[in-house]
């Protein structure tokens, strides 16, 4: 089947999906998943996957000369090489045709005009609102949203300016050197992954520090070296009830009123990020020194709004929106570039094709930047919190595999450690390496080397060295088995000039866009989280348990007896 036969379903699998998530239609179990897998665009794929599953990288660059500039895109200053792919020209038409058929566009539309698509929480998602430019209007229950966005930007940049040039001051009247985000999950990631990517836009005279973990060692870790006159705390949680930042909280407000010896102390050096007014109060902070986002932000969307105080703390305000532009230059482009020239729709649509066809699990995220160290840990969550999901849009086992397992570290480093599997393992890893033109550190030599060894990868991941290569070489026939690489691994190359406040937005963008393109053909609710919520109540009793010296009888007899001994040990 062609790309052309397959045109006439457009719609019908997203249709169904719909009708059945709005109670109009019947949720046998029997159906799960059946308009995807049996819809044409789907058996289409399926068909030529068997006919292209044993071609090598080899042989499609040897057939088609243009390949490694044909198969490339660019928009929202990224690169996007994605030649070294096991796919060819049709793959990539009947890719697309698939995701028409699952209706993207319109999918995609209904997300920038703020309807509910976060179906399970019956929330609009719109974290493109929080770059929208000004004077768009997005409706969300009548009301705009993106006038309360540039004003919450405008208090943010208020607040930042003063921290850096040191008029809001500490109780005691003494300079911010320090601030302390406390947070997780979303609430953490993004700002974190940020910070580091931007540090040489950073104010060098206001360290910006991040603690996540209940562990008690991240919190007294992070405040073991300070001054508490000279820190300044960000509580940030969207829903302000989330154990571990409220438990880190509490402590963090201990240790500032006991170090400056006064309640009065807290308004000087507390501000929240939050979506929950009453909780805020409830800790103490003052509304005046809350920043507000919304129940439409995704937390693990959330580093554009308000989340991102602390970067712009670092950054200052004006780099701050300069990132803010780099997102909406690819919501842009995702909007408007034809699916077959979309960054975002091609990355994701080629996550489809490995994870449902090749039967790929994981996905390596390989920056060849240090500044980007942390992106990999960001993107973690970002995909699988977003796209680890069973069940479809209508609540029905899904009978296809969605997200795949992503992790990363960056690339050089990571050379010398895993890249062994990626190159001769039993498993095949597609990788995404993200590389930069220029070099911020100023030692062009080492860059050169940085790029360098990218390049290296991707060509040897693709092509391999065969058995005559390395009996060529001279390699002894012993040898042979073990120094053979087969090759035939794909990459996708993304491509920037430098990695500027801007250039991290659309990387940031990228993915998400991503993200919601695998989200829409696999049919699921990319923006709940709901898995996530047993092992918090599960852990809320036991802790109860532990607090109270004796492991309740609901437990399984592992359970009870884990937590019999860690009451009989623990100090
Ligand atoms: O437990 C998962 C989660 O809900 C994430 O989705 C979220 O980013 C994180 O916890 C933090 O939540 P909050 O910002 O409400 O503290």
């Amino acid at each position: 089947m062609t790309a052309e036969s397959v045109r006439g379903e457009r719609g019908a699998i997203v249709d169904d999906r719909l009708d059945r998530a709005r109670g109009n239609g019947a949720q046998g179990p029997g159906a799960a998943g059946a308009a995807l897998t049996q819809s044409p665009a789907w058996r289409a794929l399926e068909d030529h996957f068997a006919a292209v599953k044993g071609l090598t990288l080899h042989a499609l660059f040897e057939a088609d000369p243009d390949r490694g500039t044909a198969l490339a895109a660019e928009g929202a200053g990224l690169y996007l090489d994605y030649s070294k792919n096991r796919v060819t020209r049709e793959t990539l038409g009947l890719l697309c045709e698939l995701a028409r058929a699952c209706g993207l566009e319109a999918r995609r539309d209904a997300m920038f005009r703020g309807e509910p698509i976060n179906i399970t929480e019956d929330r609009p998602v719109l974290h493109v609102a929080l770059r929208a430019p000004h004077g768009v209007k997005i409706p969300v229950d009548g009301r705009d949203v993106v006038g309360p966005v540039h004003e919450v930007l405008r208090q943010m940049a208020a607040f930042a300016d003063k921290v850096r040039c040191g008029t809001w001051t500490g109780y005691t009247g003494k300079r911010i050197r320090t601030v302390i985000n406390i947070g997780i999950g979303g609430s953490y990631l993004g700002p974190d992954m940020a910070c580091e990517a931007l540090r040489p836009f950073a104010d060098p005279t206001i360290a910006v520090r991040f603690v996540a973990n209940i562990d008690g060692e991240a919190l007294r870790d992070a405040t073991a070296d300070l001054d508490p006159a000279e820190t300044l705390f960000i509580v940030c949680s969207k829903t302000f009830t989330t154990e571990e930042t409220m438990t880190n909280a509490r402590s963090a407000r201990a240790w500032c009123v006991a170090g400056l010896g006064s309640e009065a102390a807290v308004a000087s050096h507390f501000v929240a990020v939050s979506t929950n007014a009453a909780e805020v109060a409830r800790f103490g902070i003052d509304a005046a020194h809350m920043f507000v986002f919304w129940d439409w932000v995704g937390g693990r969307y959330s580093v554009g709004s308000a989340v991102g105080l602390s970067l712009m703390i670092a950054i200052g305000p004006t780099q701050f929106r300069e990132m803010l532009a780099g997102f909406r230059d690819m919501d842009e482009h995702f909007q408007t570039a034809p699916l077959a020239r979309n960054l975002p729709v091609l990355l994701g649509l080629l996550a489809v094709w490995y994870n449902n066809f090749f039967g790929m699990e994981t996905q390596a995220i390989l920056p060849y930047a240090h500044g980007l160290a942390r992106l990999p840990a960001y993107l973690e969550q970002l995909q699988m919190e977003s796209n680890g999901k069973h069940v479809d849009l209508a609540g029905r086992p899904v009978s296809y595999q969605t997200g795949a397992i992503v992790w990363g570290e960056p690339g050089v480093d990571a050379q010398h450690s895993f890249y062994q599997l990626l190159h001769q393992g039993t498993k095949i890893i597609p990788c995404d390496l993200i590389g930069f033109c220029r070099s911020r550190a100023g030692l062009a030599h080492h860059h050169d080397l940085l790029v360098a060894n990218l390049l290296a990868q991707a060509e040897a991941l693709a092509f391999g060295r065969g058995a005559a290569e390395l009996a060529a070489e001279g390699v002894p026939a012993a040898q042979i088995p073990y120094r053979t690489c087969e090759g035939n691994r794909p990459t996708t190359i993304i491509l920037a000039q430098a990695l500027t406040p801007r250039v991290l937005g659309a990387l940031i963008a990228l993915y998400e866009h991503s993200v919601f393109t695998q989200g829409v053909v696999w049919g699921i609710d990319s923006f709940d989280q709901w898995g996530v919520e047993l092992g918090k109540v599960l852990a809320r009793r036991i802790a109860f348990e532990i607090g109270s010296g004796a492991a309740g009888s609901a437990h399984d007899s592992s359970t009870r007896a884990l937590i019999g001994r860690y009451l009989a040990h623990r100090a």
